[in-house]
């Protein structure tokens, strides 16, 4: 029996953040910014900054103080007992630190100006802390580990208010922002929404994840790629939303809604899956899809993974009722060759065939040397798009 409940009731209402300003106020504030200092945001604070101002990591609404980030670190929850698992911080070199300044001008790389900060609080910033804390390992293996050994020394924090969000002019109809995507689930009018993440092309196993979490609570589906940053070495987003659009038109009914999520992923594990699923949460899903080794970072330096295969469901599990999403477990799911079909590994009698090709393979057995996967590990049209996409690069 699939379980009812309100689509937008959360936690807090399911208000949203919008940090937006508009009209003549933004006017006015593109004036003053440019009298403001200036602080440069990395990409990665770009996407921070984006999904701050849009509400999608709502209840928070600017880079962590020093109390939010603390309680984050030790508890996992923001200063107020919310539960928030992951550090958005704005960190700078002591260097550049504007000297006596109430207000900054937050600009991209290329000296846009894309929002005005209130310098209300700076606090120092101390990677190893956060790193053992929240990743559960200081280990340069883990890829935010060794990115967040270079963030500086410094976080800033205060009142935001954004004038330019990022612009894109790629896959523009599909990036919606928390408010369109619940308008357009909410006509969809089915109650139960589950939310599917991904950083990878869709295979044939994302695919009966999907289909069967949708059938599991008889609701619409909200397959939501991330296309800010996710793994290095991933395969790129213009390839993966090619591939997702394939998938949407011929493979799904229509209770299936396809948007990309701006999101800078960490590759953290458990804290990251709850993570994801408060962002969902905000774009109006209630329920959340987690598989096993969600939003994995790999191998530590010894060669053994940094979190166990169901790590990411074991924390979900233990704080979604103060989130507000109701997890949608998967173990570790299987190709049947002798049967044509997927199944759960815990399902398959022993001694059955069983395949599987790994991220690995993919990229260096197939990718790499520009060879077609096969229709059982993936549809045609996705095996096309990484052919055209990945013609072997040695030739
Ligand atoms: S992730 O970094 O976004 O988690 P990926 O795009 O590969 O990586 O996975 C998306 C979701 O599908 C995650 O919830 C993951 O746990 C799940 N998943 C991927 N492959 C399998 C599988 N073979 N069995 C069970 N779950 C899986």
């Amino acid at each position: 029996m699939a379980e009812k409940s309100n689509l937008l009731i959360t936690p807090y209402g399911g208000e949203l953040i919008n940090l937006v300003v508009d009209g003549d106020a933004r006017e006015e504030l593109i004036k003053k910014a440019g009298t403001f200092p200036t602080v440069r945001l990395t990409p990665r604070q770009m996407h921070d900054l984006e999904l701050l101002a849009v509400g999608g990591f709502s209840p928070l609404d600017r880079f962590m103080g020093q109390d939010d980030y603390q309680s984050v670190l030790d508890n996992m929850t923001l200063a107020d007992g919310t539960v928030w698992p992951i550090p958005v911080t704005l960190t700078i070199d002591k260097e550049d630190l504007p000297d006596q300044a109430d207000w900054v001008t937050l600009r991209d790389v290329h000296n846009q100006i894309i929002a005005v900060m209130r310098l209300e609080e700076i606090f120092r910033f101390n990677w190893k802390d956060e790193a053992q804390k929240v990743y559960g390992t200081t280990d340069l293996k883990h890829p935010i580990v060794s990115e967040m050994a270079g963030w500086g020394d410094l976080c800033l924090s205060g009142e935001l208010k954004v004038v330019n969000l990022p612009a894109y002019d790629d896959f523009v109809e599909l990036r919606l922002t928390p408010a369109e995507t619940r308008a357009k689930l909410e006509e969809m009018g089915n109650a139960n929404v589950v939310a599917f993440q991904t950083r990878n092309p869709m295979h044939r196993v994302h695919e009966e994840l999907t289909k069967r979490a949708s059938k599991q609570i008889g609701g619409s589906l909200l397959i939501h790629p991330v296309v800010g940053m996710t793994k290095p070495g991933d395969v790129d987003h213009y390839t993966r939303v090619r591939i997702y659009k394939a998938l949407v038109d011929n493979y799904y009914d229509n209770d299936t809604l396809l948007s990309l999520l701006p999101l800078a992923m960490r590759m953290g594990g458990p804290r990251e899956a709850v993570w994801h699923a408060i962002i969902r949460r905000n774009y109006g899903a209630n329920h959340f899809i987690v598989g096993r080794d969600h939003a994995g970072p790999g191998n530590d330096s010894e060669g053994k993974p940094f979190y166990g295969p169901y790590d990411a469901q074991e924390l979900l599990k233990s704080v979604e009722k103060q989130v507000g999403v109701k997890m949608v477990p998967f173990e570790l799911v299987v190709y049947l060759p002798d049967e044509d079909r997927y199944e759960l590994a815990s399902e398959v009698p022993e001694g059955t065939k069983v395949a599987q090709i790994s991220g690995t393979q993919v990229r260096d057995d197939y990718l790499a040397k520009g060879i077609a996967l096969p229709e059982w590990f993936t549809r045609k049209e996705s095996a096309q798009i990484l052919l055209d996409s990945y013609p072997p690069r040695h030739k």
